[in-house]
This record gives structure tokens, C-alpha cells and sequence, in this order.
């Protein structure tokens, strides 16, 4: 293949694909290069900025651990993650948002009603709700892995303070799909931005904050599980979030409370919450998966 030109070049490249290549790769490949081509055909790179391009990837690569993945964050930071997250969800379940890099398979079981407060300093909140399905009945057989950072922004595995496991649960719902917990209020936290996300950030004049938010994955067999996120109400970066994970569904009132009056019976903290605490009430949906 020695007659090509800046025209035939792709065509090129996509006819290296032989026969066997499995049909999707070849459709993603094909896809992808033509609107790679397209790009640079279009704005047309020196070669300066293109070694600009290889080196930022290079740096990424070279600063991507099992704890830190520059490329996720790139992906993240670029609205990528966000697109995928929403391009596959069901628009009739919970939406989905980022699962971030900070979720650790197993945390320990916490039944519902149970405390993950545990001596954690902070605001006191109660958080509470239903997991039901699309009809608006409750699911049975629902596991939910909850994670969240501590009032210093930090979660468990980044902080050597903090003991492990801390601010993380898995729970087992019972037949009525009802979640019932005690925690601290989570913080706002910055992406990390000593690599070239954050070279990209401060060249764009973007700042690396993402509003404060309980993380949550909810399962049940024969349902999409949803990866997502809850939010605030009165978090100063919910219209700022550096990774755009904030929707409007799951920007949840934050009530504060000043008394225990009218608290579930089976919430184990309730004789010792901080006044004034809050509560957050949240319902999520989910579908059945598609057979
Ligand atoms: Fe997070």
C-alpha cells in the first residue's frame, strides 16, 4: 500500500482490519479512526502539539497505579465516563453516575437501621428510603454498597487515619426494599491534579472540586444494577463538578432535624444523635435486565 494521501489514509488503515476481526471491534475501530481522521484533518496539529498530546498520555500511563488511573480521570474529567453512564441507562430506573476510583469490593455487612457514624466526626445525617421497581413496588433480595469520604474530604483507603472499611457498608435489604442508616455527612474533594488532568484543569481554568456525595451501587438478581451517586441540596459545587456527575434526580433535600421525635424504632443510633442532625429520604429504581 504505497499510493495513499491525506484523503485515503483511513480507508487505509480500516482495510488492514482482516476478515476475522470480531464485527463489533471492527465497527468501534472503524468508527473511532474515521473521527480520529476527521479531528486531525480538521484542526490540523503541528507537530509540536501532537508530542504535546504523546507526552501527556505518556505521563499518564507513567503515574497510573491500581490507586490512581489517570486515564479513568481523563475520561472522567472530559465528560466521557458521564456520556457512557448516560447513554446506558435505562431512562425509567435511578440515573446513573460515576463510580469514581475510591469503591472496595466486601465492606462489611451493616444490617439495615445500622450506624456507620462510629465515632466519626461531623454533621449527624439519617439517610433513608425505598428500592423499588419501575410499577413503583418494592424489590426483594437488594444489596446496596454504600461508600462515602469522612468530613476531611478523604476516603478510607486514602487516608491512613482512618481505620479500613471506615464509612463503607454492604447492606441486605429485607422483602420490602427498605434501606434505613446512620452516617456523617460527606465532603466536597478535589480529583487529583498533580498529573496532566490537572495540567488540563488549570489550562482551562477549571477548578478540580466535586460537590460532597454518598456513593451507591444497588443490586438485586433479575434487575440493571445502578451505579450512582446522591448529592446535597446545599452543596456550594453541585453546578462545578470537575467529572459532571451531578443530575438533577439526585440532588436530595437535606433536612436538619432537632429532635428524635419520629425516627424509626429500629435505627440503633437514635438515642445518641448529635441535635441537630439531618435526614435525606431517597427512593431508587430499578429495571429488570433485558433478556
Ligand atoms: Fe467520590
Amino acid at each position: 500500500m504505497r499510493d495513499i494521501d491525506s484523503k485515503t489514509i483511513t480507508d487505509a488503515v480500516i482495510g488492514y482490519c482482516e476478515p476475522e476481526t470480531d464485527e463489533r471491534l471492527k465497527y468501534l475501530l472503524t468508527h473511532g479512526l474515521a473521527h480520529l481522521h476527521n479531528f486531525i484533518r480538521e484542526v490540523r496539529p503541528t507537530h509540536a502539539e501532537w508530542r504535546a498530546v504523546i507526552d501527556k498520555l505518556t505521563r499518564a500511563g507513567s503515574i497510573t497505579t491500581d490507586e490512581r488511573n489517570e486515564f479513568v480521570l481523563f475520561s472522567d474529567v472530559l465528560g466521557v465516563s458521564s456520556l457512557v453512564d448516560m447513554l446506558n441507562s435505562d431512562p425509567s430506573a435511578t440515573a446513573a453516575s460515576v463510580l469514581g476510583p475510591f469503591h472496595i469490593h466486601d465492606a462489611p455487612e451493616l444490617k439495615v437501621g445500622g450506624d456507620l457514624i462510629r465515632g466519626n466526626p461531623g454533621e449527624q445525617v439519617v439517610v433513608s428510603g425505598h428500592v423499588r421497581d419501575a410499577g413503583g413496588k418494592p424489590v426483594a433480595g437488594v444489596t446496596m454498597d454504600l461508600w462515602q469520604t469522612a468530613e476531611n474530604g478523604l476516603y478510607s483507603n486514602q487516608d491512613p487515619n482512618q481505620p479500613d472499611y471506615n464509612l463503607r457498608a454492604t447492606m441486605n435489604l429485607g422483602p420490602d426494599g427498605r434501606y434505613l442508616f446512620t452516617t456523617v455527612k460527606p465532603a466536597p474533594y478535589t480529583v487529583p491534579d498533580d498529573g496532566p488532568v490537572g495540567d488540563l484543569l488549570r489550562a482551562t481554568g477549571r477548578r478540580a472540586w466535586r460537590p460532597a456525595h454518598f456513593h451507591v451501587i444497588v443490586r438485586a438478581d433479575g434487575y440493571k444494577p445502578i451505579v450512582t451517586e446522591l448529592f446535597l441540596s446545599d452543596d456550594p459545587y453541585l453546578d462545578r463538578d470537575a467529572v459532571f456527575g451531578v443530575r438533577k434526580s439526585l440532588v436530595v433535600e437535606y433536612r436538619p432535624r432537632h429532635s428524635i421525635e419520629g425516627l424509626p424504632s429500629d435505627l440503633e443510633a437514635r438515642s445518641r444523635m448529635k441535635i441537630p442532625f439531618s435526614v435525606i429520604d431517597y427512593d431508587f429504581v430499578l429495571v429488570r435486565e433485558k433478556r
